[in-house]
């Protein structure tokens, strides 16, 4: 019998504020793909696919991750991943998304950015159609390549202005501090892009302290070390910066030993906006869910924690204070429904 949190988190309206779309990839279209597209892998069947996601740091992962993109080539194949995704998380209570995606990794191996651009912007408005997702898009700059690279990234995305609502920074942490990319973050937010970034996933908290004071982000992705700073935590605290964490994304990366080490409640007991997201679900071996319920029994979270976990994800939103409103109340609604 299903624990009786777990039946509320089932139907909880969430946000998901971390989701890499190339990371929801899942074997099965990869190999579907490969052949759509005449890509060659190093894996003959799913099962092989799925024995290569031992990971025993972020790299390990990118490296896996960069691979299983490369059957991405055409149009379709983004709206077909993008779609995929949404249909998945629509019945698992989601109705608003953020997500990355990595125009690098695609314009590296040829493919132009308007194919990457119009094939997730297509995803998500047939998601939109189908199961009432509202969404945003976040264009992330990897941080293991050079600067004036990412300005080319963003020269392309000022095309998109009205498509690509902020951009982000993600790939290999440690080397690649965030102010490695503070002039083109300031060109991004001249030109009117909302910036966030990871920091803090296995970087240091100085790291998150300098995405704060150098790319001025308005958001966190992951934070995780920002806890080891009693100074950040009340800084983070005081402007209600959200924190985007990933638990079985840290599990399977070993950023932590055990689901017990998540320092989700930590955070939430803190008075942090934390949320909960899944970051690369088909590599980490969940969906937004599955991470609230493991960090729910791990962690003995209780009624109240997951509903302002749920709470949390659209208050940490970049949606406008109105639409933040509605969702909150739908989240009053829900749980309202579900104690009677
Ligand atoms: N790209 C995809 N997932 C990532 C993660 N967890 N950290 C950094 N870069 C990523
Ligand atoms: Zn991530």
């Amino acid at each position: 019998m299903n624990n009786p949190i777990d039946q509320l988190v089932d139907v909880l309206p969430k946000a998901e504020l971390h989701l890499h779309i190339e990371g929801t990839l899942e074997p099965e279209m990869m190999l579907a793909l490969a052949r759509r597209n005449k890509v060659e892998l190093p894996y003959a069947s799913a099962e092989e696919i799925r024995k290569a996601y031992e990971f025993d740091c972020l790299q390990d992962f990118l490296d896996v991750y960069y691979l299983g993109m490369s059957v991405l080539i055409n149009e379709q194949d983004f709206h077909d991943l993008t779609f995929a995704y949404l249909e998945k998380v629509s019945a698992q209570g989601v109705t608003h998304v953020e997500i990355f995606f990595d125009p690098q990794a695609h314009t590296e191996r040829g493919i132009a950015f308007d194919t990457v651009v119009d094939g997730i912007c297509s995803g998500l408005e047939a998601g939109h159609r189908e199961f009432g997702i509202t969404s945003k898009l976040i264009m992330c700059f990897l941080r293991h390549l050079p600067e004036e690279q990412a300005f080319e990234a963003l020269s392309c995305a000022c095309k998109h202005k009205d498509r690509i609502f902020a951009v982000g920074l993600d790939s290999s942490e440690n080397g690649h501090p965030p102010s490695k990319f503070s002039r083109v973050f300031a060109q991004a937010r001249r030109e009117g892009f909302v910036p966030v970034a990871h920091a803090g996933e296995e970087g240091p908290a100085a790291y998150v302290a300098e995405a704060l004071d150098d790319l001025r982000v308005e958001r966190v992705d992951h934070g995780n070390r920002a806890l080891d700073d009693p100074d950040l935590v009340a800084r983070l605290v005081r402007q209600q910066t959200p924190l985007t964490m990933c638990p079985l994304s840290n599990l399977r990366l070993k950023g932590i030993p055990s689901l017990e080490a998540s320092p989700v409640k930590t955070a939430l007991d803190a008075g942090l906006l934390v949320t909960v997201n899944s970051d690369d679900p088909s590599y980490f071996g969940g969906y937004i869910n599955d991470n609230y319920k493991a960090v729910r029994k791990a962690l003995g979270l209780d009624e109240n924690d997951v509903v302002t976990l749920a709470r949390n994800s659209f208050a940490g939103s970049f949606l406008s204070d109105r639409e933040k409103q509605s969702k909150l109340d739908e989240i009053d609604e829900c749980t309202d429904r579900f104690r009677q």
